[in-house]
């Protein structure tokens, strides 16, 4: 049985490019423990082509399970080659990306693009299952491309090294999708249920449309239809969009009959939102220099740019936090953010 079908309700960290990355993830786990944790979306047409640089979004530790890899792209044949990574590398989850409005995804007909584009979807769908279903026979690893092969030996080291994950596992990962409601009007019957009748197990809705963005409200009658209809075909439903603490997630699985609720933004800087708990400034400011060094241990202080705006999500939410914010965001090494962190000791305290 997959981790999908486990528990009730499932509160989950939401993927989230630029910064659900191994460090963001590791965090969470340790503070947060949410059933389920997404990485950043591989983009699998630049990952082929660039598996130097893209395959750390595949590194992972055995304390962030169950973890879900999610992929982009339009490729039949490149998703048939990273289910087969991705069952490889012990993922327990593989999800597609039909719902991300970003330009870069878009351009190339991923992403958003992909709604309403039934035949690519089912053919990508096909693909994945085919890769996991040869992986499964002990087949398939043969046919990647020798430099794929390569990248996922050194990730699978990196994961046994760091992450202590030491064995693939014998069950394929759980395939699901993650789309949106539509793109300028709610298309349940037409997109939503037709991605239902796939063989997924599990169908991730962002309760917002494409043309609203990242903001405005979430339709949680429309995602309630469709996740009827998800239970008639013995599939999770999961819900997400402005969703800001475990009990309202609770709550709206409770009202809208849906399995679960992803998080996305309400977790930066405070993997605590699937706890309810509230925390001092003390420990915030201890868990974002652990963050920092989890950072620096995996990507090294010269990529230190990429983790400043996480050390101004902790600074948040108490008194001087937005003078501490503003030196934090200029930081280029972990001693200098020790500085200023005891340095605001000195003053707060
Ligand atoms: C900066 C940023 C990056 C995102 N990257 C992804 C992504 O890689 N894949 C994806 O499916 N959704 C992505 N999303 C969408 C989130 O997963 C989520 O659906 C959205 O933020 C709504 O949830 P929230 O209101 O809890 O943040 C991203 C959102 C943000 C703000």
């Amino acid at each position: 049985m997959s981790f999908w079908k486990k528990t009730r309700p499932i509160v989950g960290l939401a993927p989230m490019d630029g910064i659900t990355d191994a460090p963001m993830r590791q965090i969470t786990a340790r503070y947060g423990q949410p059933e389920v944790i997404f990485t950043e979306f591989v983009n699998v047409e630049y990952a082929a082509a660039q598996p130097n640089k893209l395959f750390n979004r595949f590194w992972y530790s055995s304390d962030q399970r169950p973890i879900v890899v999610q992929l982009s792209g339009v490729n039949p044949d490149l998703f048939y080659q990273f289910a087969l990574i991705a069952a490889e590398l012990g993922f327990d989850g593989i999800d597609i990306n039909m719902g991300c409005p970003a330009k870069s995804v878009t351009a190339r007909g991923g992403g958003a693009k992909l709604i309403g584009n039934k035949k690519l979807v089912e053919k990508l769908i096909l693909s994945v299952n085919k890769g996991l279903d040869d992986w499964q026979k002990g087949k398939g690893l043969d046919s990647l491309d020798k430099n794929l092969f390569l990248a996922l030996e050194k990730t699978r080291q990196k994961n046994r090294q760091w992450g202590g994950v030491n064995k693939a596992k014998k069950s394929p990962p759980a395939l699901s999708i993650k789309t949106r409601l539509g793109i300028d009007r709610p298309l349940v019957e037409d997109w939503l249920n037709f991605l239902l009748s796939l063989p997924i197990e599990t169908l991730i809705v962002h309760g917002r449309l494409v043309s609203q963005g990242h903001s405005g409200l979430v339709d949680w009658v429309s995602l309630s239809r469709a996740a009827d209809f998800a239970g008639r075909e013995n599939k999770a439903f999961i819900g997400n969009g402005g969703i800001g603490s475990f009990r309202e997630g609770e709550e709206v699985c409770q009202k809208y009959n849906l399995d679960g609720v992803l998080i996305g933004r309400g977790a930066l800087g405070n993997p605590w939102v699937f706890t309810n708990q509230k925390v001092a400034k003390e420990e915030k400011l201890l868990v974002m220099m652990e963050h920092a060094r989890c950072f620096v241990d995996l990507f090294g202080e010269d990529n230190f740019v990429v983790l400043r705006k996480h050390l101004a999500w902790y600074a948040a939410g108490f008194p001087g936090a937005k003078k501490l914010r503003v030196e934090l965001v200029r930081t280029s090494c972990l001693s200098e953010v020790e500085k200023i962190v005891n340095h605001f000791y000195l003053i707060f305290n």
